[in-house]
């Protein structure tokens, strides 16, 4: 046995350990034999390190050495000596360790992928042998990302008089939008607690027990279908302050993330951030979360078909739609990209897409152009911002929302394959004045657009329910929603207004949330408050496409962990101990 194993790390190694003994120990992460030498890239969480056995310096280590396969835990010790080919690409380049002695610590079987950043490996393959996966260094650095960025938060919030404070995991349902994950009670049969979709109403209560200034890095649950960017156990942050209005809320966090941004990445993030209300996004953008690193606005072309002959679209404008145009510039597309283009946009649900080319005339080149009047392209340049001739225009026409929404997805993919999105810069926005309200057409009732407990605005008691706007806002990075949160309420008669909106009668609200509505007569400060998807955050600070990259054991799109095989059956005991049978 060595009589030490670890004296430094091996990404570490450098000028100052030269001519020096010290001990590494690490994963073997390639071995080559030159004649007589053995060389080993000697890898740890930090990098990696050259090391080198010469029979002449040890002759039993060298002989141990050849025994050595890829991730073989091993530990040595030598000499730090410089490198007579320096190999500029990995930080210890410069210098190589000459080993006197070696213990095997252990042995590996070959592992089912190469673990390296270049190998294209099966996903399910990585999730099931995550720990493998995680010994890659692009994982590595994502998780040191990871571990730093919280860091960061939870002392940029300690010095400015947050108390971290943990709320109950085993918790009562909280309506976030999503279905909850159930626990069942053994000692109350027949009764579940609910796994928290966020600490929302605990942070709540918090402030009416005077904590004033509260956050937690806190796990969620959501059992929802899979979206994108969406886990069923995921981390927020999430911060709830007293005695506040929305802009002392937006303000603190552009402080934070101004600070996360300088720290992780040495980056100056402008503050404050730009603001648009939800109106403005959706119809600018066609979106709640707009992509804001690239131009193409949706335009308004409804007035100009008002008097048109396509029938097509004198029948979306009778019905009360409306017809929406964005503009790709400087771009000519082929017959068959269009064809494309049009199917993409059926794909997102319109019932069709109208590219207008121009001719140098300026006049439509289109199986359309008869029925456009003759000085369409000067009404058009009207509407549209900068047209040239050299413009193509898409065109969805139907129902507002639904045809902004695809203007608004087209965009975004638009945006992609040409190139026009600066990778390198980090947009954020807010976006506020939502609407409190949404209407579902499928189940006939209103939903919370946030949650319940946020607060309307002024102004609500002589409004139509679905005019209505909150006191809730977003925070938006690169098309992506970081966090959301609002001004809540802290009236109970509000609250019960709100919960009368929602088809929630006072005997249910009472059932479901007597408590909050009991500590609102009890001197409850106005208060609001945030949630940041951390995980999103991490993977934009991270530059990587997916928030499982940052999750140390994440799900598949299915909610299974591949790796200890959950979801998993129960034994009989189990179940008969909780009073629960399972129907097939
Ligand atoms: P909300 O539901 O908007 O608000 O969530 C806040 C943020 O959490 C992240 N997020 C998710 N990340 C990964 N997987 C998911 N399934 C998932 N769901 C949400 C998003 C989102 O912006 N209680 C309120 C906050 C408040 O009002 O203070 C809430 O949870 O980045």
């Amino acid at each position: 046995m060595l009589k030490e194993t670890q004296t430094v790390y091996c990404g570490q190694v450098d000028e100052n350990h030269l001519n020096k003994e010290i001990y590494l120990s690490g994963w073997v992460n390639r071995r080559r034999d030159l004649g007589q030498l053995i060389f080993i890239d000697l890898r740890d969480r930090t990098g990696i390190a050259q090391i080198i056995f010469d029979p002449k310096d040890n002759s039993q280590a060298t002989k141990i050495a050849h025994t050595l396969r890829p991730e073989f835990v091993i530990s040595v010790k030598g000499k730090v000596v410089k490198r007579k080919d320096p190999n500029d690409k990995i930080k210890t380049g410069q210098f190589e360790l000459q080993v006197q002695d070696i213990e095997i610590l252990n042995k590996s079987e070959t592992p089912p992928f190469p673990l390296d950043d270049e190998t294209k490996v099966d996903e399910e393959l990585r999730l099931k042998y995550r720990y493998l996966d995680l010994r890659r260094s692009k994982m590595q650095k994502l998780m040191k990302l990871r571990n730093n960025t919280i860091f960061a938060i939870r002392q940029y919030l300690n010095n400015r008089d947050f108390y971290e404070i943990e709320t109950p995991i085993l918790a009562k349902s909280t309506p976030e939008g999503a279905r909850d994950f159930l626990v069942p009670s053994r000692i109350t049969p027949g009764t579940f607690y609910a796994l928290p979709q966020s600490p929302q109403t605990y942070k709540q209560l918090l402030m009416c027990a005077g904590i004033d200034k509260y956050f937690q890095i806190a796990r969620c649950f959501r059992d929802e279908d899979f979206r994108s960017n969406r886990q069923p156990e995921f981390t927020q942050l999430d911060m709830e302050m007293s005695f506040v209005t929305e802009r002392d809320i937006q303000t603190t966090c552009e402080g934070l993330i101004k600070d996360v941004w300088k720290t992780i990445l040495n980056k100056e993030i402008k503050t404050p951030f730009a603001r648009l209300t939800y109106d403005e996004a959706f119809s600018k953008y066609g979106s709640d979360k707009p992509e804001l690193r690239f131009g193409m606005r949706i335009n308004d072309l409804t007035k100009i078909f008002e008097k048109t002959d396509l029938k097509f679209l004198k029948t979306v404008i009778d019905n009360g739609g409306k017809i929406g145009a964005i503009k790709i510039d400087n771009k000519s597309f082929s017959r068959s990209e269009i064809d494309n283009w049009t199917k993409t946009a059926k794909d997102l649900g319109a019932s069709g897409l109208v590219a207008l080319k121009f001719k140098e005339n300026n006049s439509v080149d289109s199986n359309i152009a008869k029925f456009l009047p003759e000085d369409f392209f000067e009404q058009l340049k009207k509407e549209i911002k900068n047209l040239t001739n050299k413009d193509i225009i898409f065109i969805v026409a139907g129902e507002y929302e639904k045809s902004w929404d695809v203007l608004g997805r087209l965009r975004i993919d638009l945006g992609k394959q040409l190139n026009l999105i600066n990778e390198k810069e980090f947009n954020f926005a807010w976006i506020t004045d939502f609407p409190l309200l949404e209407w579902s057409q499928e189940d006939k009732r209103f939903y919370a657009k946030h949650h319940p407990f946020t607060s309307p605005q002024e102004g609500w008691q002589d409004m139509a329910p679905k005019e209505i706007k909150a006191r809730a806002y977003d925070l938006v990075c690169n098309g992506e929603e970081l966090g959301g949160g609002s001004i809540r309420i802290h009236d109970p008669e509000i609250q019960l207004e709100m919960f009368k909106f929602l088809g929630i009668d006072k005997k249910e609200a009472e059932d479901k949330f007597g408590f909050l509505l009991e500590a609102q007569k009890f001197g409850f400060p106005p208060h609001g408050g945030i949630a940041f998807g951390i995980d999103r955050l991490i993977m934009i600070l991270g530059k990587t496409n997916s928030i499982a990259d940052v999750i140390a054991f994440p799900k598949t799109t299915k909610g299974k962990c591949l790796m200890m095989e959950s979801p998993a059956q129960v034994d009989k005991k189990q179940l008969d101990d909780l009073k629960i049978k399972t129907i097939k």
